[in-house]
């Protein structure tokens, strides 16, 4: 083996355990359900602000990953670390875990309660107490939803549509101020119009803090810019930036999906 070989496979192997800076860092994480294995040893990172997307076929491991990064499943093996600290040994344990990564799901998921009470939902019983009006006014705005819930924050949640629903769980989430912000396909259910607004928003928020987004839009990935992070079959085939990623894609595998939209990896 070669000096330059030698290096190669140093530089290789320190950016996969995370040694660069990253906010968020994920080494070797495998998952497990229903004695099928789901994830292969996932290793990427988020850098402390900038939207990363993650993209891959439907059943590719991305929601699962999601949960994983949130113990929402909690089986699963390998490290994540977020500000240097090992989310197992997370000080407050999981409740404050959740609270300071942000999750967005792919199913939004109402309570049965007034659109005012969804947003507040997950603060403290102290905070609940107080007038949090000019937070739940933030975070509608935030996700898009202020100007078509102003008139009626007080009427149930469930009588919003199901898009309408997905900007709701996007406020609750921003409610708690998290520090990280794990979204699953948000603009799956939205028309243009609030596809573009939570676009433009999730660009301010990665001003400051990490943001990984889920989705099937290869042209939203693009617009979002940041990395890509490219899943088939549990396994990541290419991270890379954008303009690396759509221009010169290193992996067959990925060629094909920019291609064909298919992925055939294993
Ligand atoms: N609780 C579970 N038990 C068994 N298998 C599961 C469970 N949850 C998910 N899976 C399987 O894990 C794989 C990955 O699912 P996941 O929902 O993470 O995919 P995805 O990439 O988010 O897909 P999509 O783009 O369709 O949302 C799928 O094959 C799915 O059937
Ligand atoms: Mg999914």
């Amino acid at each position: 083996m070669n000096i330059n070989t030698h290096t190669n496979i140093k530089e290789a192997k320190e950016a996969e355990s995370c040694t660069v800076p990253a906010y968020v860092c994920l080494e070797n994480i495998s998952l497990t359900l229903s004695e099928k294995s789901i994830l292969k040893e996932v290793s990427f990172s988020l850098p402390a602000t900038g939207i990363s997307s993650l993209i891959g076929p439907s059943g590719a491991g991305k929601s699962s990953l999601l949960r994983c990064l949130t113990n929402l499943y909690g089986n699963w093996q390998g490290v994540i670390s977020v500000a240097g600290v090992n989310t197992h040994s997370w000080l407050g344990g999981e409740d404050a875990l959740r609270r300071h990564i942000g999750l967005i799901a792919q199913k939004p998921s109402v309570f049965p309660a007034s659109i005012h009470d969804n947003v507040i939902f997950g603060l403290s019983r102290k905070e609940r107490k107080q007038d949090q009006s000019l937070r739940i006014e933030q975070c509608l705005k935030q996700a898009a939803l202020w100007n078509e819930v102003k008139d009626r924050l007080h009427e149930a949640a469930n009588t919003l549509s199901v898009g309408q629903q997905q900007r709701l769980c996007m406020a609750r989430a921003l409610a708690l101020e998290p520090k990280v912000l794990l979204l699953d396909e948000p603009t799956a259910s939205l028309d243009p119009h609030s596809k573009q607004l939570i676009e433009a928003s999730l660009h301010d928020l990665a001003k400051e803090m990490p943001s990984l987004c889920v989705t099937h839009d290869l042209e939203q990935a693009q617009r979002l810019q940041g990395q890509i992070i490219f899943m088939c079959d549990g396994k990541i085939i290419e991270t890379a930036t954008v303009n690396d990623f759509f221009q010169s894609p290193k992996r067959l595998e990925t060629r094909e999906f920019l291609r064909w939209s298919v992925c055939d990896c294993d």
